[in-house]
C-alpha cells in the first residue's frame, strides 16, 4: 500500500520563490487564476518583498517528505477575516491539494483563530469547487457571467467557512 504522508505548513521564504513561481506560470494554474498571465521574475520578487512584509498577509508553502509541494496565501481583508489563495505542484500526487487545504484551515482556525475564510472561484474550476465543498464551505453567492475571459465569460462560486463551522465539520 502507498502510504502518502500528511505534510506540513511552513512560512513561505526566498528560497520557495522560484517553484511558486514556476507553479504559478503553469497552465494548468494560469487557466484558473482571475489573472491568467504570465507572471515575470521581476514581478514575483517585487510582490513577494511586500507582500511577506505585510501583516495581514500570510504565506505559506507546504511540504510532504522534505519537498515543497503548494503555496496558499491568506489575506485579511477585515479583523478575524480572510481570503484564500492556494495553488499545488503540477504534477504533485492526488490529493496533495486536500491535505494542503486542511493543514490550512488548522493554521488559520487553531493556531490563527481567525474567524472566516473566504473563497471566489471560477466555474471551470471543477477540483477547487470539490474541495471547497468537501472542506464545508457554504456557498453563500453566485456572480453570473462576471469574469472576461478569452473563451467568454465565466461566473465565479462564493464560499465561506467560520471557525465554529470547521469545528463542527
Ligand atoms: C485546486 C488544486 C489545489 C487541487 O489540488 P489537487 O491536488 O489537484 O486536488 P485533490 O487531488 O486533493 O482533489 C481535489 C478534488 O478534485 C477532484 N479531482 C482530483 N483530480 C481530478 C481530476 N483530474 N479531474 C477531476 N476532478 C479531480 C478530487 O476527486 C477531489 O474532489 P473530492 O474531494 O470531491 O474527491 C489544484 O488542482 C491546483 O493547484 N489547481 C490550479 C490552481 C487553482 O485552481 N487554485 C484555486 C483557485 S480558487
Amino acid at each position: 500500500m502507498n502510504i502518502v504522508p500528511e505534510g506540513h505548513l511552513r512560512t513561505m521564504g526566498e528560497g520557495d520563490l522560484q517553484p511558486v513561481l514556476s507553479w504559478r506560470n503553469h497552465p494548468e494554474v494560469r487557466r484558473y487564476m482571475f489573472n491568467p498571465g504570465e507572471i515575470s521574475w521581476d514581478e514575483h520578487v517585487a510582490w513577494f518583498a511586500a507582500a511577506s512584509k505585510n501583516p495581514r498577509k500570510h504565506l505559506l508553502v507546504f511540504e510532504q517528505s522534505g519537498e515543497p509541494r503548494g503555496y496558499a496565501c491568506l489575506n485579511e481583508i477585515a479583523i478575524g477575516v480572510v481570503d484564500w489563495s492556494f495553488h499545488a505542484a503540477p504534477g504533485a500526487p492526488r490529493g496533495t491539494g486536500a491535505r494542503m487545504l486542511r493543514a490550512v484551515l488548522d493554521y488559520a482556525f487553531n493556531q490563527q483563530r481567525l474567524h472566516k475564510i473566504y473563497a471566489e472561484v471560477l466555474q471551470e474550476n471543477t477540483r477547487s469547487l470539490a474541495l471547497h465543498r468537501r472542506l464545508g464551505f457554504t456557498e453563500e453567492g453566485f456572480l453570473r457571467e462576471q469574469h472576461p475571459t478569452v473563451a467568454g465569460y465565466q461566473s465565479i462560486y462564493c464560499f465561506g467557512l467560520l471557525r465554529a463551522e470547521w469545528a463542527e465539520h
